[in-house]
């Protein structure tokens, strides 16, 4: 098995959901955890210190808005200050509310300026976080990038035009960054989820239905956890996944092909 004591994880976003999950599966293998959150500086502060008490390793919390590309560079600065490495960068953190309208909605009420924020939140967000994460890798050797992704983008969700397009290219843009980062030993990968019980998922207007729909479609006849998420994205950064870049696992408890 291997050895993850003592690496450190960036993750984006890991204040609740998916992205807390993700956190905490590394925290518990020992890896040093430096995530960030937007609007809940108070549950992250609270994390930090629970995941530093329960597991013994370095965590801290940093505020980072994804609508703006340029705060990635100071966020990194800041955590080569408090930690010495960086081997796995998660891009999870997603927007809601405000600034998807105009981009979670029916296609005739698609507007431009929604589809281009989910576009920088998903896609920018990625690219200039990898990059910042790559440099840190490089100077150690070698490391792994996750994007979350979503089946949204392969099978129809109602009102999730704008979140589907832009998965489909954030995961195109995942194996571009696989092949030219693969000589600084680096590994680019995407999970794409299912349906999982999380806020994001709540804030859906038919949150019910699709809740119902896809424990009906699931092979396992149940709805998937963040937990779920989390081992798929803690797999793809250990030495086991070690020959797996530029690739896609689809997590999703069977929904997908039914
Ligand atoms: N839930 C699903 O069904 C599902 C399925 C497949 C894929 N995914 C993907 O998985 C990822 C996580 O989703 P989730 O369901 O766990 O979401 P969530 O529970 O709503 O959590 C969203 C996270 O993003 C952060 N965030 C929100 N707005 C931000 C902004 N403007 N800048 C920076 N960070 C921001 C939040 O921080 P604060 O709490 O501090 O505001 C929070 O930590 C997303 O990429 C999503 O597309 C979700």
């Amino acid at each position: 098995m291997s050895n993850m004591k003592g690496k450190t994880l960036v993750i984006t976003g890991a204040t609740k959901g998916i992205g807390q999950a993700i956190a905490e599966k590394f925290a518990q293998q020992g890896v040093n955890i430096a995530f960030t959150y937007n609007s809940n500086g108070e549950t992250a502060a609270i994390l930090a210190q629970e995941w530093e008490s329960k597991y013994g390793v370095k965590a801290r919390a940093y505020p980072l808005n994804i609508l703006e590309p340029d705060e990635f560079k100071p966020l990194f600065e800041a955590i080569d200050a408090d930690f010495d490495r960086v081997d796995f960068f998660v891009s999870n953190a997603m927007i809601y509310g405000r600034p998807v309208v105009g981009g979670y909605g029916k296609f005739m009420r698609l507007k431009p300026r929604g589809l281009n924020n989910i576009y920088t939140a998903t896609v920018n967000a990625f690219v200039v976080g990898t990059q910042e994460a790559a440099k840190r890798m490089e100077k150690v050797g070698g490391g792994a990038v996750v994007t979350m992704s979503s089946t949204g983008n392969l099978i129809y969700i109602e009102n999730y035009a704008g979140h589907g397009t832009n998965k489909a290219a954030v995961e195109a843009m995942a194996r571009y960054a696989a092949v030219e980062l693969g000589e600084m030993n680096i590994r680019v990968n995407a999970v794409s989820g299912g349906p999982i019980d999380t806020d994001a998922l709540k804030a859906f207007t038919n949150y019910e239905e699709v809740k119902a729909e896809t424990i009906k479609r699931s092979a396992l006849n149940r709805m998937g956890s963040p937990d779920d998420i989390a081992g798929a994205v803690y797999f793809l950064c250990t030495e086991e996944a070690g020959w797996i870049t530029g690739q896609t696992i689809i997590v999703d408890g069977g929904t997908t092909f039914r």
